[in-house]
């Protein structure tokens, strides 16, 4: 039977045959050839997904200081139904991943089809030509319930699988350079024994080279440099391994100005990961309870935390959104838990922060329904059957990335709650964790497990189209800081939805002069952390009795045609 892959633009993409492999084995043996002769070398990136793709295009643009480009980089992507189409768009010099970026798609353009140091592949076969391996494939840690990141383990069948692959396919000499997230200790506990057995069974005698440094890839507008222009830790296995994962990050990233660490075994990079996004987990969880005081005690948490941010020793206190999504803050810690277990083998229970601010992070955007409940009730809507918008799928800001992020949660608990939900998002065409629930972001883990009522949720498309998304509704709720909603005038917000209507911002994206507006158009207002919205209402609300008392007449000053 064929089957295709189906890009987020809707393209399909037969995927190979049995045939196709020999021919684009040929292919690749052709291009490498030539690009040997032009005394390139061959780095192959396993996983051209939000990471690799990316790293592929930095280390194909790459260049000496003559500026002849040094590296010929294959990326690599497994045939899959879901991640096939990837291979078909790089090979155009299309990126896979949608970013604000302005770099991406020209750096890839260009090392694609201009200074062609870039391809993709589906075939294995490309590591046999590789003398660097870079591997960018997920890890993921997989929880077993809401709010609990201690019940739970890491997935690693397919960082493991590829281990093996690699193992099978490279030759002796090659630099494996593992760039995935793992849990401390996989490189050499894990990855290791893996490939040495496959090694052996090779009749190959010396050891792996094996590496590891991570990423610190931040999708966004920033994407390529926070790749190339940004500090790296790294370490070998042993010396050899340490010089020439040194060597290649050297003649690939810009060392010179943002100098490497090299660390003495793999678990000191490994744990540098966990430890680093473990601490941004915990900075941003302990602000929930503030966010909580803030609300109930008219006190904005984002004056506060400006206030704070003056004081140079505290200037990277952040304001936690709904949730903390992304691939990596709501995973990375649980990768260290697990480990101290599973890998390393202790009984005792050490963790105490870490997996609590993971799991106040996991559920913090429930409350954001909690808030549009009462801000419609306290306008007598029910929350039930009413029509609520969402801005803003993605997990951060100016980014396609829709993976743990705050807004999934808001839309389940608000669609468990009866109302029917709309999404509006500008970086988003397709929101498979919700489009494709039963299979996002595996069969057995959706988010949707946790909740009743979802099947509808299937049904949902993302609008494109802002002012068809506020067409009629009741509420909206700000929850992700996409620059195309920081600006937004309370009145045309009112006049497109049709009415007044309930409005929640979970990121500190209206100012008082907007808040205060939407009260004067007849809107309730709501938001995490932000308390002094009531003094607003009622500042409103008494110069609105004074007006009417100075006019002796019982009109609505406004003018806005009022739902209620
Ligand atoms: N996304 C981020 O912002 C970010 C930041 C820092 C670190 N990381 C880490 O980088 C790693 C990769 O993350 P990502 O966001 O790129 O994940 P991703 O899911 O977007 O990409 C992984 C890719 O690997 C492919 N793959 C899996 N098995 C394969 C195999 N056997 N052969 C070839 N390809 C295979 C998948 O199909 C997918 O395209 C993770 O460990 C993550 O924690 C991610």
């Amino acid at each position: 039977m064929e089957e295709y892959s189906i890009s987020p633009d809707g393209e399909k993409f037969l995927l190979p045959g049995p045939d196709d492999y020999a021919e684009e084995y040929r292919r690749l043996e052709h291009v490498v050839q030539e690009q040997r002769e032009m005394g390139r070398e061959i780095v192959v990136v396993m996983g051209v997904g939000f990471v690799g793709a990316v790293m592929a295009a930095v280390v194909a643009d790459s260049e000496d200081e003559n500026n002849h480009p040094m590296k010929f980089v294959i990326g690599m992507q497994r045939p899959s139904t879901r991640s096939y189409w990837k291979i078909s768009l790089l090979n155009r010099g299309l990126p896979p991943v949608q970013a604000e970026d302005p770099e991406v798609a020209p750096m890839i353009h260009r090392c694609v089809n201009e200074k062609k140091t870039l391809t993709a592949t589906f075939t294995y076969d490309a590591l046999k030509f590789a003398d660097v391996v870079v591997v960018d494939v997920q890890c993921d840690y997989l929880k077993e319930s809401l709010g609990d990141v201690k019940n739970g383990w890491t997935e690693m069948d397919a960082l493991e699988k590829s281990l093996e692959i690699i193992a099978e396919h490279i030759s002796p000499d090659t630099l494996v350079l593992i760039e995935t997230t793992v849990a401390p200790g996989t490189t050499e506990q894990v990855a290791y024994p893996i490939m040495r057995k496959v090694f052996q069974k090779r009749g190959i005698k010396s050891s792996p080279l094996l590496s590891h440094s991570f990423e610190r890839v931040m999708p966004g507008k920033n994407y390529v440099a926070s790749i190339r222009d940004f500090w790296r830790v790294c370490s070998g296995i042993n010396e050899e391994a340490t010089n020439r994962v040194v060597k290649f990050l050297e003649e690939v990233i810009n060392t010179k100005e943002y100098p490497l660490t090299v660390l003495s075994r793999p678990i000191e990079s490994e744990t540098t990961k966990i430890v680093e996004n473990s601490y941004r987990a915990t900075i941003l969880a302990f602000l929930d309870e503030w966010s909580l005081f803030a609300e109930r005690n008219g006190v904005d948490l984002i004056k506060v935390l400006n206030a704070i941010k003056v004081r140079p020793t505290h200037s990277n206190i952040i304001f936690p959104g709904p949730g903390i999504g992304g691939y990596c803050l709501p995973k990375d810690g649980g990768l260290g838990v697990w480990a101290y277990r599973h890998i390393h083998g202790f009984e005792d229970n050490i963790f105490k922060i870490t997996p609590m601010a993971i799991d106040i992070n996991d559920t913090r955007s429930l409350h954001v329904a909690q808030l549009t409940r009462d801000a419609l009730r306290n306008m007598s809507r029910p929350l039930a059957a009413a029509e609520i918008l969402i801005l803003g799928a993605s997990y951060r800001e100016d980014v396609g990335d829709t993976r743990y992020s705050g807004s999934e949660l808001i839309l389940r608990r608000l669609t468990e709650m009866g109302a029917e939900l709309r999404v509006h998002d500008p970086y988003v065409k397709h929101w498979w964790e919700i489009e494709k629930q039963d299979e996002y972001p595996s069969s057995t883990h959706s988010l949707k497990r946790f909740f009743r009522n979802q099947d509808k949720l299937s049904d949902l498309h993302v609008h494109q189209d802002l002012n068809q998304a506020l067409n009629g509704t009741d509420a909206v709720i700000f929850a992700v800081r996409h620059h195309h909603y920081l600006d937004l005038d309370p009145d045309l917000v009112v006049e497109k939805a049709g009415g007044s209507l309930a409005v929640i911002d979970c990121f500190g994206i209206l100012d008082d002069a907007k808040i205060k507006r939407y009260f004067e158009l007849g809107c309730e207002v709501k938001g995490l952390g932000r308390g002094h919205v009531k003094r607003i209402k009622d500042q409103v609300r008494s110069e609105r009795e004074e007006m009417l008392m100075a006019s002796g007449a019982g009109k609505d000053t406004d003018g806005v045609a009022k739902k209620v």
